[in-house]
């Protein structure tokens, strides 16, 4: 089997997700950005302070290189991964990328105390996720070839996708 690259936005559950599946799958988890977090020596919050968003951008579109080179993978991508054409046609080449689609105000819930994501630390939250979330679910929507329904728990999620995929 190839790879299984999650997409959505931040807090949809791609990595809690990603684990479940990659287990019952029997294949490798990568998140992308603890791998690009390990590969660094920083954290994203810190690379963001240091650097600013677009080198973090950077760093992203080489770790999703270097990941489509590998197999047997299942990928939680990161919330704007997959809001750049370069990335999707390079994730696509690799496997299938599902967006987990969960609604504002489930994501509003699940954020609502974040302290480690650079682009949600400012005054009006919610709005932020109305913007993004409006910016990027078209964008999501068409690098994915699968969606599944993430207004459950992640045990479901996952044995959707599975079910999806098989
Ligand atoms: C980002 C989402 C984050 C992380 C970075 C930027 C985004 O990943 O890559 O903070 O642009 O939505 P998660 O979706 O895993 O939180």
């Amino acid at each position: 089997m190839k790879n299984i690259i999650l997409c959505g936005f931040m807090g949809c559950g791609k990595s809690t997700v990603g684990r479940k599946l990659s287990r019952r799958g029997n294949m490798e988890f990568v998140d992308m950005d603890r791998y690009i977090e390990e590969k660094v020596g920083m954290t994203v919050k810190e690379i963001f302070a240091k650097y600013g968003e677009q080198k973090f951008r950077d760093m992203e579109r080489e770790a999703c290189r270097e990941l489509a080179e590998r197999n047997n993978l299942v990928i939680a991508a990161g919330g704007g991964t997959l809001t750049f054409p370069e990335n999707v046609e390079t994730l696509r080449r690799t496997g299938r990328i599902v967006l987990i689609d969960v609604k504002y105000e489930i994501l509003c819930e699940r954020l609502k105390h974040d302290k480690n994501r650079p682009l949600l630390q400012v005054e009006n939250r919610n709005e932020k996720i109305r913007t993004l979330l409006d910016e990027r679910m078209p964008l999501y929507s068409r690098a994915a070839s699968v969606v599944v329904n993430g207004n459950f728990g992640s045990d479901d999620v996952a044995s959707n996708i599975l079910a999806i995929l098989h």
